[in-house]
């Protein structure tokens, strides 16, 4: 077995180790001693206490810190969010907004936000919720009257009045509508020192119509990107791909009509990336496409046309398992195919439906880590792994969380131009600028272009990282914690944690106790996992039924 096969294998076996045996890994692997973290813990703590003074939180961290996914009016604006954009009729549209809103309780909401936009809507919805809710008002027949009558009047224009400030919510995450617009609006943070990776919105095609739409539009990107490019690699702006746009069938199960159709896509755009001397980055997305998109990946690796191009660029989830291994087997594939390569490294932004998915399939264990600690505790390990192969890789640090920002500082040392960090088009401004200003470190901006249409997907992950309690960009503005707290060491914390599995998130089996266990299922799109059962089935191929 070649060194990348076995590479490939351990990755696979991952799935097989425990949580704790992982986290043990985990732990052994990081090399932050105990003074280095209670100095990266105050360092952390006085940039949280810094953004804090500066009091400049974007309307989404407002809106999100007041509607978090821990108040019902969160959820219910989270689930709003998620369908409103799709629905095509203003009726649904009206019985929605009624079902989402009128029952939650607006008014403790009312003045609380540091932000008057944030208690603009808190009006709205209360308005909203009053006008939708005429039950508890049997005894006064004239206020009955004129609040049916308001609601008559009234429903389209709330409608449009809550579907607008949706819209409005999703244009802070797109940059713009088209490519060309897009480039213009960067412009300005361009002249201040960052620079872009632009993500054509659209993934998981369900079509071969929509898989061309979209291929298209990444090409027709690209060339507007080259025209705008011509500083390298590494200081040009990107493009950062989706394959699950690319093809209807992008899985495992589907491979060889992945190898025949999709693969030859890719290797177009990645063409003409390399001929524009820009990055072309594949994100990564759900941890069921991870095992194939490393075929793929090794295919652009083994293409030898353009040797001076180091603009590959390849995402890894840290909130998964596979991480390390991963790294690990890019790093052999990289000497073993004689590429430069840059790796994005993220926490995940998939989690919420890992854990989901897994639960409803009865997996064995889940793909993700169960605490976030383990998943910044991962970060910083694989994200030493990349700074220690700075040679073949150029990191690009993804993350709007000041601890991170600080320890990664701190372990790349002195040379910001080996590395840069990332951030999201509208999230971690006031964190990323701070650092650029103070520290002369690189930042590139993830910035979304496309229609609302397109959105939907990119807007619900985007809602979810800003509305969970645990997030970074939430507890900034929750000034009920410290900057201590905000910015505690996650190596610390797993050394303090003593269930490393987290006892409140149900394992997929144990769904239904103790009334019964959930069936047990299998992970159809993974290799290791899938090929006990067509060993076992191969016996029954040759066997004749009467
Ligand atoms: P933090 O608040 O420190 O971390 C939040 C993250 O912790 C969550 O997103 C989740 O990953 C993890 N987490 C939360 N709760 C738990 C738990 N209970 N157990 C385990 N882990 C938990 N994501 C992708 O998946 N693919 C991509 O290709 C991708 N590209 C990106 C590009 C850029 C430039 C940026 C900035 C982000 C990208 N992301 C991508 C999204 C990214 O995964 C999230 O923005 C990121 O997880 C937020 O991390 P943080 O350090 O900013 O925040
Ligand atoms: C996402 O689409 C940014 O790739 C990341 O959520």
């Amino acid at each position: 077995m070649s060194e990348l096969d076995t590479l490939r294998l351990k990755i696979r076996q991952r799935y097989l180790q425990t949580e704790p045996q992982i986290v043990e890994e985990l732990l052994a692997e990081q090399s932050l001693n105990d003074r280095e973290r209670e100095m990266l813990e105050e360092t952390a703590a006085e940039v949280v206490a810094q953004l804090r003074t500066a009091n400049n939180p974007t309307i989404m961290e407002s809106f999100l810190s007041e509607y978090g996914l821990s108040t019902k009016e969160g959820v219910g604006l989270m689930c709003l969010a998620e369908a409103l954009l799709r629905v095509p009729d203003a009726t649904t549209v009206d019985e929605l907004i009624a079902d989402k809103i009128e029952p939650s309780n607006w008014g403790i909401h009312l003045g609380r936000s540091s932000s008057s936009l944030v208690n603009a809507s808190t009006w709205a919805l209360m308005l909203t919720g009053r006008i939708l809710d005429d039950v508890d008002e049997a005894d006064n027949a004239p206020v009955i009257a004129l609040r049916q009558l308001i609601k008559r009047v009234g429903e389209p224009v709330v409608r449009t009045a809550v579907s607008q400030a949706m819209k409005m919510l999703g244009k802070q995450f797109v940059l713009g509508q088209t490519i060309t617009e897009a480039i213009e609006e960067a412009k300005s943070l361009e002249t201040q020192g960052y620079t872009y990776s632009y993500d054509m919105l659209g993934e998981a095609a369900r079509t071969h119509a929509d898989a061309a739409r979209y291929c298209d539009a990444y090409a027709r990107a690209i060339e507007s990107i080259a025209r705008v490019s011509g500083k390298g690699v590494t200081e040009s702006p990107g493009i950062s791909v989706k394959l699950s746009a690319l093809y209807p069938r992008y899985e495992t199960t589907h491979k060889d009509a992945v190898m025949q159709h999709l693969l030859p896509r890719i290797q177009s755009l990645v063409h003409m990336a390399a001929e524009a001397d820009i990055g072309l980055n594949i994100d990564a997305e759900e941890a069921d496409r991870l095992d194939l998109s490393l075929d793929i990946i090794e295919a652009l690796l083994a293409d030898n046309r353009y040797p001076q191009w180091h603009g590959l660029g390849i995402v890894v989830q840290a909130y998964g398992r596979r991480a390390l291994p991963v790294i690990e087997w890019l790093l052999a594939a990289c000497k073993h195919y004689n590429k430069n390569i840059m790796v994005r490294l993220v926490k995940g932004a998939y989690w919420d439906a890992e854990i989901k998915q897994a639960q409803e399939l009865g997996l064995a264990n889940f793909p993700v880590y169960t605490r976030k600690a383990v998943t910044d505790l991962s970060y910083l390990v694989c994200a030493q792994r990349l700074l220690d192969n700075r040679e073949f890789i150029y990191p690009q640090f993804a993350t709007h969380n000041a601890h991170t920002v600080s320890a990664i500082r701190y372990m790349a040392g002195g040379d910001t131009n080996s590395y840069e960090f990332q951030r999201l088009h509208g999230m971690g401004e006031s964190l990323h600028d701070h650092v650029m200003k103070q520290h002369e470190t690189r930042c590139r901006i993830y910035a979304p272009v496309g229609a609302h249409v397109d959105l939907l997907a990119y807007l619900v992950r985007r809602l979810l990282e800003n509305g969970a309690n645990s997030s970074f960009v939430n507890q900034i503005v929750n000034t009920d914690l410290s900057p201590q707290q905000v910015a505690g060491c996650p190596v610390t914390e797993v050394m303090n944690t003593r269930d490393i599995e987290h006892p409140s998130i149900v394992r997929p089996l144990h769904l239904y106790s103790p009334q019964r266990m959930n069936s047990k299922g299998y992970r159809i799109n993974d290799p290791a996992s899938v090929q006990p059962l067509l060993e076992a089935r191969e016996r029954f191929k040759q066997q004749t039924y009467d």
